[in-house]
């Protein structure tokens, strides 16, 4: 039985959604019955995805720093599926790893426009295509690091994800009570983002041991999250950060 029926026939806008999370959420979202756009950087695994449900699944490599190529994407996008019912900005890069002195403005620029400029614009995309619908959501990736400060020598990113909580806090406010707007927080989650981490079992220990749940976290459990706050069964939820972080 699909306990979320609320998806059948609607559209998902995931950005980065080829790896990681992203493809966690796109995974289970297309199972559960909605059609998919999803824009990313990897073209090889953009076509993996499209090509388990050609007539439902929507994919462009895209930038989603670059305003231009997101705009045209959309607009192929919508004239395809006539608009978006929910999304997810989830694209996301950890930057180089450097002090504040060493943080170069071209690096500074490259994380902030990722992270936090590609929020604004996909958000403003999505907010402009048509939809008749209720119900539309839009979950955004903090991260714990908003408020623990990160890994010393990611200051940028950490910057980032702190304002994507405000960012959150804020649209939930502007679109109510039309649009809910949710952020989630993960802590360290099994991703290639985390490569460092996870190819190091010394590393894997001793972040574990800093978790009350006492182990790292994956895609999927985030993904779970992600769907639950899309569904009608958050529906008076908006505004809200959840931490998905085994408790740290
Ligand atoms: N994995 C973690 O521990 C963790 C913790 C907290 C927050 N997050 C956040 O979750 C989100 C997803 O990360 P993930 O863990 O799945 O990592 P990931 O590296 O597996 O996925 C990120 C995806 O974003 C894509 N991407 C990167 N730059 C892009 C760009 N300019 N345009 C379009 N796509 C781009 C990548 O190709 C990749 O597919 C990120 O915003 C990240 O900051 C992750």
């Amino acid at each position: 039985m699909n306990t979320y029926p609320c998806f059948e026939n609607r559209t998902a806008l995931i950005t980065g959604g080829a790896s990681g999370i992203g493809r966690a959420v796109a995974g289970k979202l297309l199972g559960l019955g909605a059609n998919l756009v999803v824009w990313d950087i990897n073209a090889a695994r953009l076509e993996e995805l499209r090509a388990l449900a050609p007539d439902r699944i929507e994919t462009a490599v895209v930038d989603v720093s670059d305003s231009s190529a997101v705009r045209a994407a959309a607009e192929v996008a919508c004239a395809r599926f006539g608009g978006f019912d929910y999304l997810l900005n989830n694209a996301g890069i950890i930057g180089r790893h450097m002090s504040v002195n060493e943080l170069d403005e071209a690096e500074l620029d490259r994380v902030l426009a990722v992270n936090l400029k590609s929020v604004f614009v996909v958000s403003n995309v999505f907010l402009s295509a048509p939809s008749g619908r209720e119900g539309r959501a839009i979950v955004n990736l903090s991260s714990i690091a908003q408020r623990t400060g990160g890994m010393v020598g990611s200051i940028a990113y950490a910057t980032t994800k702190g304002a994507v909580h405000s960012f959150t806090t804020a649209l939930a406010k502007e679109l109510a009570p039309h649009v809910r707007v949710n952020a989630m927080a993960p802590g360290v989650i099994d991703t290639e983002i985390q490569k460092d981490v996870f190819t190091d079992p010394s590393k894997i220990a001793a972040m574990a041991d800093v978790i009350p749940l006492k182990r790292l976290g994956t895609a999927d459990e985030v993904a779970d999250c992600a769907v639950w706050l899309f569904s009608d069964a958050s529906a008076y939820v908006t505004g809200i950060s959840i931490d998905v972080s085994g408790g740290r």
